[in-house]
């Protein structure tokens, strides 16, 4: 059954000159699906991934998930969806840099109603279930790059979201490294969560279930 339903979906931006990032983009993704978005630099990724996260506007087209138009709904309905369904692992990660591992990771249960010391609880855990027992209190520098990406990954799955989308999350890693990330990611998938990721690299691609091909704006399977 389709969980997630791009159709046509267009993006342009306008910075003095229009730019289309997407042009016609049609794709749908199964509940628990594994699936890579690969393509060339600049060719929409990350564009593809942010609107289907909701962050976007968009010029044409739908995205539907679960049943509900994103797009065409209430901010309420859509601001919800970000919080219930997404988890969101951004090309630079954007981790605060002024923040501890820790607080990193609490910052999506701050709206949960949960009290302090159990978001504490619950963000440790899952910083111990990523790899990083004993570096909770560290500052994002203080960490490695092979450690920064699996706090962005706590951070992306500590609300247990439905669909994570990643967007590189490999990024510039060695191929060791990469493929921990990757093992993360599928241990996720296993526990049923459905997951989007952008790569650029054919190996880590080849351990999706699918791949999702863009050229020029256009998905191709
Ligand atoms: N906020 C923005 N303003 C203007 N143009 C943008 C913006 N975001 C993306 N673009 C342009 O849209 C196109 C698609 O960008 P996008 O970031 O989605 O590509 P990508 O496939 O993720 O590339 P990369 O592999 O380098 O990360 C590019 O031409 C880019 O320059
Ligand atoms: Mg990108």
């Amino acid at each position: 059954m389709v969980f997630i339903d791009v159709k046509g979906a267009r993006k342009e931006f306008n910075i003095g000159v229009s730019i289309i990032a997407l042009k016609d983009v049609t794709f749908s993704v199964e509940q628990g699906e594994f699936v890579g978005i690969m393509g060339p630099s600049g060719s929409g990724k990350s564009t593809l991934l942010n609107i289907v996260g909701g962050l976007e506007q968009l010029d044409g087209g739908a995205v539907t998930v679960d049943d509900m138009d994103i797009y065409d709904t209430t901010s309420a309905t859509l601001a919800n969806y970000r919080r219930e369904y997404v988890g969101f692992i951004f090309q630079q990660f954007h981790l605060i840099p002024t923040l501890t591992a820790v607080e990193n990771v609490c910052l999506p249960l701050m709206l949960s109603g949960l009290p302090g010391d159990e978001q504490l609880e619950r963000a440790r855990e899952v910083l111990d279930w990523v790899g990083l027992k004993g570096l909770e209190d560290r500052l994002p520098h203080q960490l490695s790059g092979g450690e920064q990406p699996r706090v962005a990954i706590a951070r992306a799955t500590v609300n247990e979201p439905l669909i994570l989308l990643a967007d590189e999350p490999t990024g510039n890693l060695d191929s060791t490294t990469g493929e921990e990330i990757m093992k993360l990611l599928r241990r996720l998938n296993d526990k049923g969560t459905t997951i989007l990721f952008v790569t650029h690299d054919q190996r880590l691609g080849a351990e999706a279930d699918r791949i999702v091909r863009i050229k020029d704006g256009v998905a191709h399977e």
